[in-house]
């Protein structure tokens, strides 16, 4: 994909529905009893991923333009995979899915992509093991493909070190499957969609917060049943990030994102562009499914620097790159701190980022866990992806407030989570 830049982006878009929510509707509806019926679920390769795994399971799972219907088979009614699950890119699929599959009385083995095969899996393996899990990694480098075959679980509480919903999730969901309570306590909250969604299916989960500390806690007992729901799945604000960066550096612009998903364990790029002085707006704020939503407007701001830190962190984790590309042109300096996780996302953020924004001339220092951005002039480059959806869309919009043609290499990618990306760029030329 080649880009230049432009002015004045105008106009009203929608993003397709949230990762995150889509991959758990249809894993939830899988195991639950009954129809799911999902409405706006995301048609990402991340997403389908999920899906092909559960039919590999003997799930019966409709599609059509609007719907996704699952026959749910209920807590113990999925079969033996008939062939090795492939996951792909998705470190969702991997993490979630390991927990449902440490709780079945069969055998699976589950592996994806290169990317996805080289992250760590020790996190999830080490709390299953203690509940009493089978599970391996096949090459024995503490990643996928993993092998897990049938083992008692047990209620354990998990003290993770990590605040990662990935980590947490997989845990909670084996803890259905375990002889008593299960609960996670994480340095602080991060995105809490498995709980919200599980207590609509008709689980007994349990959140609390610790008043002297960050830390949250999410416990879960095992019941009979869940239940088949309707669904409908919001916007995905990950994806709305790359509009709202847009609106807001590119001159002379104004953007309306409809039916965003504003959840605050999600939402932190909102305050982030506030304290850069950016003018942005909540219009229409709504609750559906126990998810906030609303629409976001935004102008075109002078921003500045600022400092991103702390518990803000698992709130705006996958809006880092974006979060950068806005700070690259912004006044002044941007500190990034406290996100070593980036390191092990579809590729080791703080180098993929660092790297292209120094190939587009701006002056930024990759630390431990983040990276000092000096905002400035950018120039066009070609921006090497490494097939990470996030560094596509987000150095595409840096493209467009850069001096002379960028290339996105390989910008296929954007299909992992958000393939009518350029489509939906368009409508706002
Ligand atoms: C996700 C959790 C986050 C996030 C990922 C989706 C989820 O990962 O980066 O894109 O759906 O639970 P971690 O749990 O590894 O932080």
């Amino acid at each position: 994909m080649e880009l230049c830049s432009i002015t004045g982006l105008r106009g009203k878009v929608t993003v397709p529905g949230d990762k995150s929510v889509s991959h758990r509707c249809i894993m939830f509806g899988s195991i639950a009893k009954g129809t799911t019926e999902i409405h706006n679920f995301l048609k990402g390769a991340d997403c389908l991923a999920t899906i092909r795994c559960f039919r590999t399971m003997g799930i019966d799972i409709k599609e059509t333009d609007d719907v996704i219907t699952v026959h749910g088979k209920g807590l113990h009614g999925l079969h033996a995979p008939s062939d090795i699950l492939d996951v792909g890119n998705s470190g969702t699929t991997t993490r979630l899915l390991s927990g449902i599959l440490a709780g079945q009385p069969f055998e699976s083995k589950l592996s994806g992509d290169e990317s996805l095969n080289s992250r760590p899996m020790k996190r999830i393996m080490e709390p299953l093991t203690r509940m009493g899990a089978n599970i391996s990694s096949i090459l024995r480098n503490g990643c996928a493909p993993l092998y897990i075959s049938p083992g008692k679980l047990h209620g354990i509480h998990y003290d993770s070190p990590v605040a990662s919903a990935q980590v947490k999730s997989c845990i909670l969901l084996a803890g259905l499957y375990a002889d008593g309570e299960t609960s996670v306590t994480e340095p602080s909250l991060s995105r809490n969609h498995t709980e919200l969604m599980l207590r609509e299916f008709g689980a007994d989960i349990r959140s609390s917060h610790a008043l002297d500390t960050t830390k949250a806690t999410a416990a879960i007992s095992p019941c009979k049943e869940l239940y088949g729901q309707k669904i409908t799945v919001p916007g995905d604000i990950s994806s709305a990030a790359y509009f709202i960066a847009a609106g807001l550096i590119v001159p002379d612009s104004e953007i309306l994102i409809e039916n965003v998903g504003i959840n605050p364990t999600r939402a932190g790029i909102l305050k982030v562009c506030e304290d850069m002085g950016g003018d942005i707006a909540l219009l229409n704020e709504r609750t559906e499914g126990g998810e906030k939503i609303a629409d976001i407007l935004v102008r075109t701001s002078r921003l500045h620097g600022t400092t991103i830190e702390g518990d803000i962190i698992p709130t705006l984790i996958d809006e880092i790159p974006v979060i950068a590309v806005m700070a690259a042109v912004a006044e002044g300096t941007t500190v990034i701190k406290d996100a070593a996780e980036l390191k092990v996302k579809e590729t080791d953020r703080i180098e993929t980022v660092t790297d292209s924004l120094r190939a587009m001339g701006c002056d930024v220092t990759p630390t431990e866990d983040g990276m000092i951005i000096n905002g400035g002039r950018l120039k066009g480059a070609s921006i090497h992806t490494l097939l990470d959806h996030r560094i596509a869309m987000a150095f595409s919009i840096a493209a467009l407030v850069a001096k002379g043609n960028t290339k996105i290499l390989d910008s296929k990618c954007v299909e992992v989570s958000y393939p009518t990306f350029y489509d939906t760029f368009e409508q706002l030329l």
